[in-house]
């Protein structure tokens, strides 16, 4: 399945390549902060376990692979991957101490990784700026190993009206905001317009499950703001 925003030349890597050095702060600012309880409700989820191998698709700064390593002490093996040398430099230097972490520039469609290699794969914030949803869906299960688990947060679709109708005015903040911070608004015109055309959390279930996932659901946070999706490869 062909996302076609994301298929514009060279958009999604503009936009990254134009945020990177004020993506962290960004987040904060825009999500006020929640973002950080996103991502940890989905390291909880995933019940990180001592020796496991986690690839972290999408990684950008790595923050979903500090919140693993810290939860096990630093008792895991870690990819990251991004195709965004910028984003993942960001990573490296915040994360250069951790000693278990890989950094592999490629994208979520195409994974530079033998099959069947990874106990959990993560894309968190991630999936909704790929090319193609069923390639990424495909390689997912393609690295992960039998009795392995698939995870990814990203926005969704909102249930309650009222909650919907503010968070549509307030997303129209979002890039006067970006403008002030990064000096450009068209990065956020850009994230705003990639979440209103993503699929919502039964479509993205649907199409785990026909890339083989099993046992698929999906969790909503924040009246579906975001959703967290995750299936087994048994
Ligand atoms: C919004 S950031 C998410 C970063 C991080 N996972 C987080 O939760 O904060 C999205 C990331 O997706 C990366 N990306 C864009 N296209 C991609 C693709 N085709 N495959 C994998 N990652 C991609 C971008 O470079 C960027 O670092």
């Amino acid at each position: 399945m062909q996302q076609k925003l994301q298929n514009t030349k060279n958009l999604v890597s503009n936009v990254f390549n134009q945020v990177y050095d004020k993506y962290d702060l960004m987040n904060n600012l825009m999500s006020f902060g929640i973002h950080k309880s996103w991502k940890k409700q989905l390291i909880y989820s995933m019940k990180p376990k001592s020796n496991k191998k986690l690839i972290d698709v999408a990684c950008g700064t790595g923050d979903i692979a500090k919140l693993f390593s810290d939860l096990t002490s630093g008792e895991c093996k870690i990819q990251c991957v991004d195709p965004n040398r910028k984003m993942i430099s960001i990573g490296r230097q915040k994360l250069k101490n951790y000693k278990n972490i890989s950094w592999k520039i490629a994208t979520a469609e195409k994974l530079p990784f033998r099959e069947n290699q990874f106990d959990y794969y993560v894309i968190s914030f991630g999936l909704r700026n790929t090319k193609n949803l069923n390639k990424t869906l495909s390689e997912a299960f393609r690295v992960l190993k039998k009795g392995g688990r698939f995870f990814c947060l990203e926005f969704s679709k909102i249930n309650n009206e009222y909650l919907d109708f503010f968070y549509q005015n307030y997303s129209k903040l979002i890039p006067i905001v970006g403008e002030f911070i990064v000096g450009d608004k068209k990065p956020y015109e850009y994230l705003i317009k990639s979440i209103n055309e993503f699929i919502n959390q039964d479509e993205l279930l649907e199409l785990m499950e026909k890339n083989k996932f099993e046992k698929c659901k999906y969790l909503n946070f924040n009246g579906g703001i975001v959703a967290l999706h995750s299936g087994w490869k048994l």
